[in-house]
């Protein structure tokens, strides 16, 4: 009976710590996706379409910093995230920071009243000026020079996760793709088999690690891959 007690007490304690540590804090990532994608493009750089509904999210991000009147620095962030949270409830042409064409090509955007809490909203403010940055923006366009410089090969194994199991010319988990390349009997349709079936105990090196399957890749990118891999051969 006293075991049971305790128990009870014991497991309502953790349920009051639950309640109370894991207070969820709002994904604005997921939000700004869910709420505002649908006018504004979210990508970094972002992509500008001919009949696009609204400024890209990087634009009015960028826009609004620049034009925000704060007494200092540190003071333009949070000054910039009540300007956001205030225009989505009830923008207007006087507030909008947008030039007099671009307001006359876009419209004003419609109030987003009742389709978006106000805590949401903050979390989406707060995410948009921690997010859209010049310095992420050079980050993701420095990445973006680096794969466009890379074979389409290399490029895809990267994106693919491959090049955590494997590197060129050194084993890791996997054998590299030098020995891959150059052990006998491999060719570019049993490797291509490999790659989309998964492959365990073939090379000692492994040690019993096991190449997981990839089935999700294309017949084109398998293709492509391979002939990079291949391409070490000696
Ligand atoms: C139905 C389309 C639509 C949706 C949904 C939408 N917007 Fe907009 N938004 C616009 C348009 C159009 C403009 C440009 C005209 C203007 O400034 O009002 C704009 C402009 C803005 C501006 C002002 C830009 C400036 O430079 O002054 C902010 C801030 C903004 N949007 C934030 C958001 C946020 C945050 C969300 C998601 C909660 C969102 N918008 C959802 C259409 C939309
Ligand atoms: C979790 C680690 C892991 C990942 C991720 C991984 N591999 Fe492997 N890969 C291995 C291991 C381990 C082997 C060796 C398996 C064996 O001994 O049979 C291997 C083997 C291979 C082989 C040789 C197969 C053969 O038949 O000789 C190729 C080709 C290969 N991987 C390509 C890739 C590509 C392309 C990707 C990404 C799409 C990838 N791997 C992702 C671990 C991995």
């Amino acid at each position: 009976m006293r075991k049971k007690i305790i128990l009870s007490i014991l497991s309502a304690l953790l349920f009051i710590g639950c309640n109370t540590q894991h207070k969820p804090r709002l994904d604005g990532k997921k939000l700004i996706e869910k709420k505002c994608s649908q006018c504004h493009n979210l990508d970094l750089p972002p992509k500008t379409f001919e009949d696009e509904k609204a400024p890209p999210m990087m634009a009015v991000a960028f826009h609004i910093r620049d034009f925000i009147k704060a007494p200092n620095e540190s003071e333009k962030v949070p000054r910039a995230i009540s300007f956001v949270k205030d225009y989505v409830i009830k923008p207007s042409v006087s507030k909008s920071f947008c030039d007099k064409h671009s307001l006359e090509s876009y419209g004003v955007m419609p109030s987003q009243k009742g389709k978006v809490s106000e805590d949401e909203l903050e979390a989406i403010a707060e995410y948009m000026f921690e997010h859209f940055t010049l310095k992420n923006l050079n980050d993701a366009q420095a990445l973006q020079n680096k794969l466009n410089a890379m074979p389409k090969g290399e490029r895809l194994a990267l994106q693919n996760n491959c090049l955590s199991c494997h590197k060129v010319d050194k084993k890791i988990v996997g054998p590299s793709f030098k020995t891959i390349a150059n052990t006998k009997g491999n060719s570019e349709k049993s490797l291509i088999q490999s790659i989309h079936n998964g492959s365990k105990g073939k090379y000692a090196s492994s040690n019993g690690a096991i190449m997981p399957a990839f089935k999700s890749l294309s017949d084109d990118d398998l293709k492509i891959i391979v002939e990079w891999i291949l391409s070490f051969k000696k």
